[in-house]
């Protein structure tokens, strides 16, 4: 049975553009294909401990496959919810495929040279982020990872370490994830799914924009989300249409519009074509994200920790055999077994 991986870091509070470009895809592809296929959500804790942590972790590891159940996740047999952290088998992959990968590779990642540049001192875990990453995945042979575009890179880093790793042992030890371009495939995009900044929608929606309109979080009330839309950016060429480049803002509705009643992006746009009243867009949207919102958060409240950490302790057991048989093989190949 093949194997989907996917994980969402627990550090922060999430955006209405993480929860329609990242989790709702997510859960609707586990969805899909739970029948067919081992689904592994797992909460990559130990890569949270790169940043600054708060004394929220524990909370918001709970929190973060909340969000995911909120969202829809049908649990079955072939969903498997484990943390990081509880599967020492990825911090050891991680070693060993520390000695495959070179500096020169890792000193490449786009998100290391971002988050190190300018810093007077940057922690050995933010340069070895992608390494345990593809440990991550290797450990399980996952060939599917959706994931957002920009940790693109790291899926060709897991996906060359494990060729290298093969190759210097003439195995098949580690089954090799498929190519980017066949992940955005899988997934069912032709793109990354970008919500973009409701004040500025140039940019990407971000939890760290200072103003509160720019964005919506997952747990602002309804009414306060549907405001938010009401007061967003757009433009005056006075028709509804889906133009990124000219009219980045009404694109921005209509997207997150499809997204939220899930329907295809032409069905709503074809909806729209002809109307120029702005006003009854954005009135049709803020409902709509309103509505969900509110659907949402009452799911949300009904789901108790105690659920959520006999989730885990099922998805742990698994993912350790799973993960420590994999392990062993690389041990042995190195001679370490
Ligand atoms: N780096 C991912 C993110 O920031 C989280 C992550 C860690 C992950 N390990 C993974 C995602 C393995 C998929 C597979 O979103």
């Amino acid at each position: 049975m093949k194997t989907i991986l996917t994980g969402i870091r627990a550090n922060s509070e999430l955006t209405l553009g993480n929860y329609l470009g990242a989790l709702l895809p997510m859960v609707r592809l586990a969805n899909q294909h739970s029948n067919e296929m081992n689904v592994n959500i797992f909460v990559p804790d130990l890569h949270s401990i790169i940043a600054d942590v708060d004394g929220n972790l524990q909370k918001n590891i709970i929190r973060t496959i909340k969000y995911y159940i909120a969202a829809g996740l049908e649990l079955n047999d072939n969903v498997h919810i484990y943390r990081q952290s509880y599967v020492p088998a990825h911090s050891e992959l991680c070693w060993i495929l520390n000695c495959v990968a070179t500096m020169g590779e890792a000193s490449r990642m786009t998100q290391y040279k971002e988050k190190s540049e300018g810093r007077e001192s940057c922690n050995v875990g933010i340069f070895d982020y992608p390494i345990l990453m593809a440990a991550d995945i290797l450990l399980y042979s996952a060939e599917y990872v959706p994931i957002g575009e920009d940790q693109f890179q790291h899926i060709e880093l897991a996906r060359n370490l494990a060729m290298r790793f093969n190759h210097r042992f003439q195995s098949e030890i580690f089954t090799v994830p498929v190519k980017t371009s066949e992940q955005v495939e899988f997934m069912g995009l032709s793109d990354g799914i970008r919500i973009r900044d409701l004040l500025n929608p140039e940019k990407k929606m971000s939890k760290s924009t200072a103003s509160e309109n720019s964005k919506i979080m997952f747990d602002d009330e309804p009414a306060k989300a549907a405001k938010k839309i009401m007061s967003a950016t757009t433009d005056s060429l006075g028709k509804i249409k889906f133009d990124m480049f000219n009219q980045p803002g009404i694109s921005n509705l209509l997207l997150i519009d499809a997204l939220v009643m899930d329907s295809p992006l032409q069905d709503v746009v074809s909806t729209w074509a002809g109307e120029t009243k702005y006003g009854d867009l954005k009135q049709k949207v803020a409902n709509d994200v309103s509505n969900m919102l509110a659907e949402f958060q009452s799911r949300l409240s009904g789901i108790t920790d105690q659920q959520v950490l006999e989730l885990f302790e099922k998805g742990e057991s698994y993912a350790n055999n799973v993960a420590n048989a994999k392990l062993f093989e690389a041990q042995k190949a190195f001679g370490l077994r």
